[in-house]
């Protein structure tokens, strides 16, 4: 089985995404997989680097000309966080060459890489809590600021709308600060040049992954972050030692469940293929769950949740990547 294993991508995530390939690329089966990496850049769209040696894919049907031979794909293995790899852009063109991927479709990955219009289609899921929010577009960035003091209370999240890995995110303490954060997220590179503005939620955060087998659904066991910076940014989420995970999560066995069903409901209600991840708070006092967001190619470097969770699981690696093409073969 030949495998395009795709990662670089057009954001600030894209050193995330080559960490990502490069785990999966260590940990799959090479007596299984041809495995091949190939790097999306703006420029190039496609292609292998082997030994200094640079070849671009044929864009018309995704094949690989290497010297005098051609490589045929059977499927996409897409380990690119952001646009184009998170985004439905290469979903929709690997569904136009015919190629079968490991991901989301393209509507789902388009629909899940903006925060707002996710949380506008989970609206009505039982137990699970949605803190308020605006999305501003850029016609309405002038006036920013006035609309989140109307109609938030602070302190608020302010993120790039369709962004990852926490890049351009502020958490807001105090009015003055508000400008600059929404600023900074709007100029946050190839994520839409929409916010999302959302009141903090004061509570506990877990991460939990969940993929299909088979007809079932298979839920990881639930991580929860503990850390010691302002809130779980891009150092906390990638520089060792900056926060502490716990794998599995402390939970009550209620909470558990309720998770685990959350999980589920999220999963099809979107429409979800292969592993995800999704991301809440669980508010203290009141003991509920609130979406954060979802993930639909979930981090897998070193420092990274599902790893962590494959192994508490029982798994290792290679056996849950293997399982995870086997089913995109189907
Ligand atoms: N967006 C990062 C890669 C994650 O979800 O793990
Ligand atoms: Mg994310």
């Amino acid at each position: 089985v030949s495998i395009a294993l795709i990662t670089g991508g057009y954001t600030a995530e894209s050193e995330v995404s080559l960490k990502s390939a490069a785990f999966v690329f260590q940990q799959l089966d090479k007596s299984k997989y041809d495995v091949y990496t190939i790097t999306v850049t703006k420029d190039s769209w496609f292609h292998v680097a082997d030994n200094g040696i640079r070849y671009e894919i044929n864009r018309d049907d995704f094949t690989l000309p290497i010297d005098d031979r051609i490589i045929r794909f059977d499927l996409a293995f897409i380990m690119l966080h952001g646009s184009p790899g998170e985004d439905g852009r290469l979903q929709g063109y690997f569904d136009m060459v015919g190629l079968p991927y490991t991901s989301c479709d393209a509507l789902t990955s388009a629909l899940t890489m903006n925060k707002a219009y996710t949380k506008a289609v989970l609206v009505g899921i039982p137990d699970l809590y949605l803190a308020k929010s605006i999305q501003l577009f850029e016609s309405q960035r002038s006036e920013a600021v006035d609309t989140v003091k109307r109609e938030l209370s602070i302190p608020y999240f302010v993120k790039p709308n369709a962004g990852g890995s926490s890049i351009g995110m502020t958490k807001v303490k105090a009015h003055l600060e508000l400008h600059d954060a929404i600023e900074k997220a709007f100029n946050a590179e190839n994520t839409g040049r929409q916010v999302l503005v959302e009141e903090f939620v004061d509570g506990r955060e877990f991460s939990v992954g969940i993929y299909r087998k088979g007809n079932g659904l298979v839920v990881l066991p639930a991580t929860e972050v503990i850390t010691e910076r302002e809130f779980f940014d891009y150092e906390a989420k990638y520089i060792a030692g900056q926060s502490t995970e716990i794998t599995p999560a402390d939970l009550t066995s209620d909470q558990r469940a309720r998770v685990e069903r959350l999980v589920k409901a999220i999963y099809t209600r979107l429409n979800c293929k292969g592993m995800v991840r999704i991301d809440f708070f669980l508010e203290n006092g009141t003991d509920r769950f609130f979406f954060i967001e979802i993930n639909t190619i979930p981090g897998q470097t070193a420092q990274s949740f599902i790893p962590q969770q494959i192994r508490a699981a029982g798994m290792t690696e290679t056996e849950f990547y293997g399982g995870l093409i086997e089913q995109a073969l189907v």
